[in-house]
């Protein structure tokens, strides 16, 4: 398959009045056309930079560090749009705009963003709102641009006649379903899709994301898939990155995370979410919380909850080991933990 995007250490870090919050750190991945990839994590791990840290939509105090890479189809989009800063050696800004970066935002990468359910400007009717989209980035027109989203309400299963109602006569699913929409409008290469169903109850959650899958393999279109429940990627996603307070602690197929995992915070997150096969389980929730990450603990960032950290951990950050081809870890001890870890 064709490699699509290739992220290299990437690290994006805040500013803020006492330092640094060390939001993502060294994270590097690989997304291959037509693929989805699932981000899986705690809150406040990082899943979120990192995704919008591709088209670089972050607030201001974002600096993303010198030597991370976001190679998109061939363009290294961190080179394209920010600049060394003078403030902070070591680190790049973000221009906030950038004429070659609204060449891949929404046309070629699109986003659904967390707490989508808002997105739409309650003033507007929804789909003059996809209309204007389409028509600030393609050449056609206003009539071209209503029919393709007919097509699109079609596709994502709301009534044509519900075009020209505001964001408030719509339920949440419907909502949702807009978003995809919308995401789907200009027919990108990949979709970040950052907890596009959380909001959502179980049942509706369960539809849109069957028929998210089945439109994504229809267009081809790869997908970056966030989340914080595993059981949502168990189903969508041929790979599972695994994060961890700024860090990407596992990646694998969703079978070797599943079946063959490698590092303890897997196994932990495996076990405080229900089985995907409705087997009954006792839920383990992880002790401790994540770390501050102004201040992430020395070594081993998981170290300090990890039921098998050893002095090492607690001193020496893990090398990154690759367990079996595109199977890698970050874990002092995952090939002796290999094979005795496991969520189910
Ligand atoms: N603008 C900001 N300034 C300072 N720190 C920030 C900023 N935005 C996010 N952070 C911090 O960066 C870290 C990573 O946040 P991020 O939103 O990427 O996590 P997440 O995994 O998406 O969490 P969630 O599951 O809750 O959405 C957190 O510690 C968060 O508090
Ligand atoms: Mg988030």
């Amino acid at each position: 398959m064709a490699e699509l995007l290739k992220i290299e250490n990437l690290s994006i870090h805040y500013k803020i009045s006492t330092g640094w919050v060390y939001a993502v750190d060294g994270v590097s991945f690989t997304i291959n056309r037509g693929e989805t990839m699932g981000l899986v994590g705690e809150s406040g791990c990082g899943k979120t930079t990192t995704g919008y840290g591709i088209t670089q939509l972050l607030p201001s105090n974002a600096y993303i560090k010198e030597g991370s890479k976001v190679i998109f189809d061939g363009t290294d989009l961190v080179q394209l749009s920010t600049f060394p800063s003078k403030k902070f050696e070591g680190y790049r800004k973000i221009e906030e705009y950038h004429p070659e970066m609204r060449k891949f935002r929404w046309k070629r990468i699109s986003m659904i963003f967390q707490g989508a359910m808002n997105a739409f400007n309650p003033v507007y009717k929804v789909g003059d709102q996809i209309i204007e989209a389409i028509l600030t980035h393609e050449n056609v027109t206003e009539e071209e641009a209503r029919k393709r989203v007919e097509e699109l309400y079609k596709l994502v299963g709301i009534p044509k006649d519900r075009i020209d109602n505001y964001p408030h006569e719509y339920s949440g699913g419907m909502k949702q379903r807009a978003m995809i929409a919308m995401a789907l409008a200009l027919n990108p290469d990949l979709i970040i899709a950052d907890e596009p169903t959380t909001a959502l109850d179980v049942v509706t959650q369960d539809r849109i994301l069957g028929e998210m899958a089945r439109l994504q393999k229809r267009e081809n279109v790869a997908m970056i898939l966030i989340t914080h429940d595993v059981s949502v990627v168990a189903e969508m996603a041929h790979h599972i990155a695994v994060m961890y307070a700024g860090n990407l602690v596992e990646k694998g197929t969703a079978r070797e995370i599943f079946k063959e995992t490698a590092h303890p915070y897997t196994e932990a997150l495996l076990k405080a979410f229900p089985s995907i096969k409705g087997e009954k389980k006792r839920l383990k929730a992880i002790p401790g919380s994540p770390p501050d990450l102004a201040n992430p603990p020395k070594g081993c960032r998981f170290a300090p909850r990890c039921p098998y950290a050893k002095d090492i951990c607690l001193e020496q950050e893990p090398p990154v080991i690759e367990i079996s081809p595109g199977h890698v870890t970050k874990c002092h001890f995952a090939e002796e933990l290999y094979g005795e870890l496991g969520g189910e």
